[in-house]
């Protein structure tokens, strides 16, 4: 069992899953997940949220051994959502008299989740900037409501200058792979928190205000070095703002002669000199990255057959996907194909007019079946668009 130290008296105490299949339910984790949970000894002992039910055995041994035959007296918990809070109930019953730090909504909810022996008696209610000491160490509580879910708070250690972020700063993959940050909790951010972008903002302009050392995220590993870094990521991304030039091609193909236009398109664009594109297949690769990789670039190009009077599925899905997560501010092209009665184009209009500051490109390519010259042409005049503005 591989040991993190935080600090001498901020102890790691989460769990690494390499074998969970859907995290979240939806997303696919190549590298697994980490729950991370956190133990502050000092006169009172702090445990920093709870772990996955999947986690529970292995959690308990850590704070065990971390406690040293002392016992707990606070559980803050930042978020009631069940891959950190599931452990709750065996919590307190193993630890009678420890208090539960939340604030009115966590307790709401903790009321529908379990069902705690003398809950009015133990639990601490805190507020916006409420502080509580625990001997050489205070924490003080900001509230980050929507920063995945409504009773999401912070918490400012102020003596070693430690934010414990909540799922803010999160990342998938365990905390033994060997992997650069970026990738991972791009993917994460926008799949989890991404609807949320003025909330993230919200929290960024209180932390601003802070000192911070160490930011302690609820997934993924403790961020001690260059943390502007990570700061200017969040805030690029919950902007809205596209991090990248560059193009994401996505394609919903039913034989193939769609995903031979997407393939085309790659083409037409490396040989004018776009150095960064990504393609999806939106029926076979992971959604969740395909949505990542349209926050990420400025530019994006949909290409779809045609389906039931309206768009293959896949490409409806993915947008839906998009609207929902309040996708905004990127320039599109649209390639559609039809054998008889094209209608994927209007049905990709559709959902992207709903969308925010999005500039559709005038040439929409209209493939009737098969690609031919004339369409190689069009998507000539669509890229011409896409990279320069169109006439
Ligand atoms: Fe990691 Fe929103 O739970």
């Amino acid at each position: 069992m591989k040991e993190i130290n935080i600090t001498e008296q901020i102890k790691y105490i989460g769990v690494d899953d390499k074998t969970i299949d859907l995290f979240e339910g939806q997303y696919v984790v190549p590298n697994g997940i980490s729950y991370n949970s956190y133990l502050i000894k000092d006169e009172k002992n702090v445990i920093m949220d709870t772990v996955d039910k999947r986690a529970t055995e292995e959690w308990f041994k850590k704070l065990e051994k971390e406690l040293e035959n002392e016992k707990p007296d606070y559980l803050v918990v930042s978020h009631m959502e069940p891959d950190h809070a599931a452990n709750i109930q065996k919590l307190t019953e193993k630890y009678p008299n420890m208090k539960i730090i939340g604030n009115e909504k966590t307790f709401t909810f903790i009321q529908q989740f379990f069902d705690i022996q003398k809950l009015e008696e133990r639990k601490i209610v805190v507020k916006e900037g409420d502080t509580i000491s625990t001997g050489k160490h205070t924490l003080q509580f900001f509230m980050a409501p929507m920063v995945h879910w409504p009773e999401v708070m912070v918490t400012y250690e102020q003596t070693e200058k430690i934010l414990f972020t909540a799922d803010g700063f999160g990342k998938f993959g365990t905390l033994d792979t060997d992997e650069e940050w970026t990738c991972e909790a791009r993917r994460y951010y926008f799949n989890i928190v991404g609807k949320y972008g003025a909330q993230v903002q919200q929290l960024l302009k209180k932390a601003a205000n802070l000192e911070i050392k160490t930011i302690c995220p609820l997934h993924g590993p403790i961020l001690k070095e260059n943390l502007d870094f990570y700061i200017q990521k969040y805030d690029i991304w919950s902007k809205y703002e596209p991090e990248d030039e560059g193009v994401l091609i996505a394609y919903a193909s039913i034989y193939g002669n769609t995903k031979e236009a997407a393939q085309e398109m790659v083409s037409i664009l490396k040989e004018k000199g776009v150095e960064k594109i990504a393609i999806t297949d939106l029926a076979r690769d992971d959604m969740a990255e395909a949505i990542e990789d349209a926050f990420r670039y400025d530019k994006m190009i949909l290409a779809a057959s045609s389906y039931n009077m309206g768009v293959f599925p896949f490409m409806e899905q993915f947008l839906h996907h998009l609207q929902g997560k309040h996708f905004q501010n990127r320039k599109v092209g649209i390639i559609e194909n039809g054998t008889w009665a094209p209608s994927a184009g209007k049905c990709m209009k559709e959902i992207l007019e709903k969308m925010k500051n999005i500039e559709i490109c005038p040439t929409v390519v209209t493939i009737r079946s098969k690609m031919n010259e004339q369409n190689k042409k069009e998507m000539q005049q669509l890229a011409e668009e896409m990279i320069r503005g169109g006439e």
